[in-house]
């Protein structure tokens, strides 16, 4: 990654940055952006579409299946290389860029973009204007792409934002807290740029985004409005991220989007993440009847204190616990996360839920490996053939999959594959598993809710 991102670095760090005069005037949603999200009294709820839903404002449908897969693994790998704290090698021809100190240290992986993470639409500025941003447990720090888009900017659907036009946008200055917490939001080094606080967002398949610490209105919903959201102001944007203007973060660093509208609305979100054929939600704050979700703990763990940890207790395959031992569920972490597309098991735990498939399979043909796919039959596999899956988390939570969240249909339907994947050294609740059902993050009460038919 770090070529490229360490040239944006060195541009901005040679700009001189205008900071922009605020105003006092409120923003709600535009008009547009009132027919795509609505809140109501007991939480505030954006709809969400699956990158590849045709209709989604920044469809990727285009994008073939096997490229997400790849781009997948590229987001395990930079998980893993963030949680064990393995540094990406910094290219040392670029030192003479830089004599602050600030920018001495290698650059973290962060974790992947990919292309497999859901979008929403907020709206930024006053008057507020609405963009469609990628939604991101695994991120903190929020950017969007901002004119003058100093060094690039990818494209997006609609216009990139520009900070001129808003009378809210506050840069933000190299000596606030803000900026002080920009290391652990984002696991890089900040810099400063005539006393603007410059932030670089990285991510572990080389994407990245570097520019303004920012401050202005977010509104999200018809009513809600949010003052002083710091958020990047990017001005050099590379990598995957589709047609999204950006990225919401909702990891739990103080910097991320949940922390800083949890004193307003709750330390809490839930989702329902939709197929490509309906739509979703995403809920920030509190959320509607508690009693309909079964939990599990949330987790602390050394490793990483933004994502979201779990105990994965045993899965079954028709009403039987697949053969491993109960200790092989825990002898790695595991984590839950949106933009995750393939649930990664632990290797002997991937090896028997595979076994058992196979054994419910007998009547189909398999057929060779796909990507990261082992277990893959010849054909359409009918639903009513696919067997139950459940997973079952510390405490009873239970995910009772859909044939939908078990198997994958690839090469129009010539290939059928189980949709997991063997994990290295996490394991992960991927977005194919998660998929229809509501998941509420409780952080204040440390736990994790599923709940079965949650998107409309
Ligand atoms: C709020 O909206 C959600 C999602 O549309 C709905 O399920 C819930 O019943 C609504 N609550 C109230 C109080 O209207
Ligand atoms: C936003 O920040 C400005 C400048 O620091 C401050 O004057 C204003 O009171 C803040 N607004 C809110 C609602 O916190």
């Amino acid at each position: 990654m770090g070529l490229p991102l360490f040239y944006a670095l060195s541009v901005l760090l040679n700009l001189a940055c205008v900071a922009f005069a605020e105003s006092t005037s409120s923003a709600l949603c535009s008009s547009k952006f009132n027919s795509k999200c609505n809140s109501n009294s007991s939480g505030l709820y954006l709809t969400l579409y699956h990158p590849r839903n045709p209709r989604s404002p920044a469809s990727i449908s285009d994008v073939p299946i096997s490229t997400i897969l790849s781009h997948d693994e590229a987001r395990v790998k930079s998980l893993e290389l963030r949680l064990f704290k393995i540094p990406s090698s910094r290219p040392t021809s670029l030192d003479r860029h830089y004599d602050t100190k600030s920018v001495s240290d290698p650059l973290s992986p962060g974790g992947s973009v990919g292309l497999g993470n859901y979008v929403t639409q907020v709206a930024i500025g006053t008057p507020a204007t609405s963009y469609v941003m990628v939604v991101d447990t695994g991120s903190s720090l929020s950017w969007m792409q901002c004119r003058p888009c100093t060094v690039s900017c990818h494209a997006q659907a609609g216009t990139v934002f520009n900070p001129k036009s808003s009378n809210t946008y506050r840069a933000i200055t190299c000596s606030t807290n803000e900026c002080k917490s920009l290391r652990s939001a984002t696991l890089n080094p900040s810099a400063c740029s005539s006393n603007v606080c410059v932030y670089q967002a990285s991510y572990g398949d080389s994407s990245f985004s570097v520019g303004y610490l920012s401050k202005d209105t977010l509104s999200l919903g018809s009513h809600f409005a949010f003052p002083n959201f710091t958020y990047g102001c990017g001005q050099d944007n590379e990598g995957l991220f589709g047609k999204s203007a950006g990225l919401i973060g909702l990891a739990r660093n103080k910097l991320s989007l949940l922390s800083q509208l949890a004193p307003k609305l709750g330390y809490a979100f839930s989702y329902c993440l939709p197929t490509t054929k309906s739509t979703g939600f995403l809920s920030i704050g509190s959320y509607n009847n508690p009693a309909s979700f079964s939990y599990t703990p949330l987790v602390s763990s050394s490793l990483d204190d933004a994502l979201y940890f779990l105990k994965l207790a045993y899965i079954s395959v028709v009403g039987k616990p697949i053969a491993v031992p109960a200790s092989a569920y825990g002898s790695i972490p595991t984590i839950i996360d949106s933009g995750t597309v393939i649930t990664r098991l632990q290797s002997d735990v991937y090896t028997a839920l595979s076994k058992a498939i196979l054994a419910t399979m007998r009547g189909h043909k398999r057929a060779d490996a796909y990507s990261i796919l082992d277990t893959c039959f010849e054909g359409k596999v009918a639903s009513t053939a696919v067997a139950a899956v459940a997973l079952v988390f510390d405490g009873g939570a239970t995910m009772k999959l859909r044939p939908e969240n078990i198997m994958i249909s690839l090469n129009n339907g010539k290939l059928t594959c189980l949709a997991f994947a063997p994990a290295t050294s996490v394991s992960i609740i991927g977005n194919t598993q998660q998929k229809t059902f509501k998941v509420v993050y409780d952080v204040a009460g440390k736990r994790i809710g599923f709940a079965a038919s949650g998107c409309r």
